[in-house]
């Protein structure tokens, strides 16, 4: 399946599929058989260092792995200029979206980090590389 298919796909709310292997990862967070990788673009996380809006477009990935297997990528997107224009969505390992998923919910708890643009893992951002 080619990436033009998972981002027909993904228009449904204007999150797409980003190319994965063209991000960092910045950070991880462990829980348990839990593993979430962060990924976004060396552009955004410039961004964030410098306290800067990153760039409209930036995808910011959470690769979830679970008792080692990729379960999921939960991904944000930033879909506009203003500092709200966030985008949420659920995307299985072959690139199809979770249909059901009430996406609003997951902007609704990241509206919470606004100030942070939007990321529980900010600080992680911020701190990656140094
Ligand atoms: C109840 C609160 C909550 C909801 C709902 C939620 N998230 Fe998150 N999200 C978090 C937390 C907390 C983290 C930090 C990682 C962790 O603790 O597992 C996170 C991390 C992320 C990250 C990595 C960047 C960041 O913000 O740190 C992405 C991308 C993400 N979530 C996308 C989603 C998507 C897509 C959905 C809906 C399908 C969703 N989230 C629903 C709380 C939430």
């Amino acid at each position: 399946m080619g990436l033009a298919v998972w981002q027909a796909e993904a228009e449904q709310n204007g999150v797409t599929f980003p190319e994965i292997n063209t991000l960092t990862h910045y950070t991880t967070v462990e829980r348990g058989v839990t593993v979430e990788h962060m990924l976004t673009t060396p552009e955004a996380l410039a961004a964030i260092k410098a306290g800067t809006p990153v760039p409209t477009g930036t995808h910011v990935v959470l690769q979830d792995f679970q008792s080692g297997d990729l379960y999921r990528y939960l991904i944000a997107q930033k879909l506009g200029d203003g500092a709200a224009d966030w985008g949420y969505q659920w995307f299985w390992p072959d690139g199809t979206i979770k249909a059901d998923e009430r996406t609003a919910q997951c902007y609704a708890c990241h509206r919470s980090r606004e100030a942070n643009q939007f990321m529980f893992t900010h600080s992680g951002a911020v701190g990656y590389g140094e």
